[in-house]
This record gives C-alpha cells, structure tokens and sequence, in this order.
C-alpha cells in the first residue's frame, strides 16, 4: 500500500487487474490516490476488486488480443477520466509450458497471451 498520496490527479490504466501482479498494483495505485482503470477479461473480478477499492475506479472488461477492444479500452479510460498518466501492463500468462501444442485454437491463444499480449 501507498503509504501517502503519491498518485493525487492521476489516471492509471492496469491491465491484468483481475489478479495476482494487476491487482495488487491497482490496490497500491489507488490507495495512492490515483483514478484507476481496472482491465482484464473476467468482468466478476474487476468488479469485487473496484468495490474493495471504492473512489474512482472504472472497470473496462477487455480481451487484449482483440484490436478493437484494445481501442475501446483506451478511449473508455480517457472519455471517463480525461486522460491517461500511467500504464500498468500487466496482463499475460506464464502457462504455456502446460498448454495444448500452439497448432490447436487453445493452444494458440496460450501461446499469444504468453508472448504477443500488448
Ligand atoms: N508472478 C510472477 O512471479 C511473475 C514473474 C515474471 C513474470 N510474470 C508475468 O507477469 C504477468 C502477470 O503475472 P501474474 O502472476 O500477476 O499472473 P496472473 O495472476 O495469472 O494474472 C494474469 C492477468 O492477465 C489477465 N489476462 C490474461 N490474458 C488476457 C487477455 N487476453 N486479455 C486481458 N487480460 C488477460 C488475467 O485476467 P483475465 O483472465 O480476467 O483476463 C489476469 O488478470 C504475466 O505475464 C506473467 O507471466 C509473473
């Protein structure tokens, strides 16, 4: 936890927010006092994390390997808070070791949120 207001007037977008890294890095930034922008995939989890953190949070569920939603993922953040000061990406997946073969659909996409994720 922020033991000050080091983060007063900022905006931060985290991705991964759902768990583990992302979320213990929104806890902190908002309990610094920034405006923080929770995205990940699982709506539920960035829900319960936005409760827990109360003041200015938007939750933006977001696929990361989907163009579009990359888009609507920044302009949701900016057209709420007006602007963007810092980025957390975390969002990723270190279970590629234990995935299907990268020739099947699961496989690929473990492959892509391990090496490709924005
Ligand atoms: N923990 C470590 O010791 C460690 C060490 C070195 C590197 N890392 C790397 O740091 C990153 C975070 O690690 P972690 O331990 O916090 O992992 P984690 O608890 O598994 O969190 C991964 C996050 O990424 C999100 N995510 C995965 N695929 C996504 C997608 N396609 N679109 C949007 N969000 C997606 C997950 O949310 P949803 O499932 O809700 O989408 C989740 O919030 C990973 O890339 C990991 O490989 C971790």
């Amino acid at each position: 936890m922020a033991t000050t207001r080091d983060f007063e007037g900022k905006v931060a977008l985290v991705t991964g927010a759902s768990s583990g890294i992302g979320a213990a890095t929104a806890r902190h930034l908002a309990s610094g006092g920034a405006s923080v922008a929770l995205a990940a995939r699982d709506r539920g989890r960035l829900e319960k994390l936005a409760t827990e953190l109360g003041g200015q949070t938007l939750v933006v569920p977001t696929d990361l390997l989907d163009r579009r939603q990359r888009g609507e993922l920044i302009r949701a953040c900016v057209s709420r808070f007006g602007k963007l000061d810092i980025l957390i990406n975390s969002a990723g997946s270190s279970g590629v070791a234990h995935s299907p073969p990268p020739t099947s659909r699961a496989g690929r996409r473990c492959w892509s949120s391990t090496f490709w994720l924005p």
